[in-house]
């Protein structure tokens, strides 16, 4: 675990002593002395547990803000307890996100986009070190800019996938890398960057008028990657809850891995990395039916077959 100075307080007045805050810590940084709770460890993930447990609202902890503060809607602050939420409208809400591959021009307000981003840091992280990074790409002239060092970047791996000696050194040195891009991308990929440059058509962002960079600190995380993807995940529903389609682009990440230049053109620091590129705006087309999924196979492991 990550650790983290205490900033927790408690208003020994207030503290009945019911022990709840102690129970609910995932680093003992509290305990209960003469009937009243103390800190008494030096070390703290700073989860606020302890915080939204007490009954007798005694808990602050320096480090959080308690409320989201979003300005595009009226948020409801008060914790929903198990089983209370309405899960029939959770999944059609989760049933009904798409991917969005066709936007209209209007663009979207920066308030949403900074209220997605406050959605989105309530995913759980690992440690709770909360490393995930957040770059806005407000405009189509940003994304445009964006996706022409993609295109670059694809341009440049499109001329190594057409030399047969690179594929070759490929399948002997790196698993036949270039040689699977060659057989399942390469094609593909040239025709976009053709009809980008022929004809302006956004095949990479699918005409999205703003984009979210989500990535993770690698400084103070060891779990940026999933962190970054649970944020993502909360962007992508609340978005859809909020009028607005999105589309992750795989493409962008894969080039932003390769291609570390590319971050220095926005501001991202080396130590940050891209985990997700999220294309936002507002969608063209509404839906019928949900989408359906394969049938899911499912593993239970069962104890009393293991033992035979
Ligand atoms: C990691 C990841 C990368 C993706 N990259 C792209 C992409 O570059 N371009 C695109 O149009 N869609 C991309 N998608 C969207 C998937 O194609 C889409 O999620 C899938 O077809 C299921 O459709 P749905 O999202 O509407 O349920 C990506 C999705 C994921 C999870
Ligand atoms: S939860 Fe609140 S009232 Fe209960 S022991 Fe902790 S500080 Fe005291």
């Amino acid at each position: 675990m990550i650790m983290n100075q205490v900033t927790t307080i408690i208003d020994s007045d207030k503290c009945i002593g019911c022990g709840l805050c102690i129970s609910v810590c995932p680093a003992n940084t509290l305990s209960l002395r003469d009937g009243k709770a103390c800190v008494t460890g030096d070390e703290s993930i700073q989860c606020g547990h302890c915080a939204a447990i007490c009954p007798e609202n005694a808990i602050q902890v320096g480090a959080l803000d308690p409320s989201l503060t979003c300005t595009t809607f009226e948020e409801q602050a008060d914790w929903l307890n198990f089983g209370a939420s309405d899960i029939q409208h959770l999944v059609r809400l989760m049933r009904s996100r798409r991917s969005c591959r066709n936007y209209s021009q209007k663009t979207v307000p920066r308030e949403i986009l900074t209220d997605l981003i406050k959605i989105g840091i309530s995913a759980p992280s690992g440690s709770n070190s909360q490393g995930w990074t957040f770059t806005v790409l407000q405009d189509q002239k940003s994304l445009m800019t964006f996706g022409r060092y993609i295109m670059d970047y694809y341009k440049s791996l499109n001329r190594m996938a057409e030399s047969f000696p690179l594929r070759l050194l490929s399948y002997v040195l790196s698993k036949d890398e270039l040689g699977k891009y060659y057989r399942n991308y390469y094609a593909k990929v040239k025709e976009g960057i053709q009809e980008f440059e022929e004809k302006g058509t956004d095949r990479l962002f699918h005409g999205a008028t703003a984009a979210i960079l989500v990535g993770g600190n690698t400084k103070i995380s060891f779990s940026a990657q999933e962190d970054a993807l649970l944020a993502s995940q909360n962007i992508l529903l609340a978005a859809h809850a909020m009028g607005l389609g999105t589309c992750l682009i795989g493409f962008a990440v894969e080039a932003m891995k390769r291609d570390p230049s590319i971050k220095k053109h926005f501001n991202i620091p080396v130590h940050e990395n891209i985990y997700a590129v999220i294309g936002i705006g507002y969608p063209k087309e509404k839906y019928q039916t949900v989408a359906g999924r394969k049938p899911v196979k499912i593993r239970y492991f069962d104890p009393i077959d293991s033992e035979g």
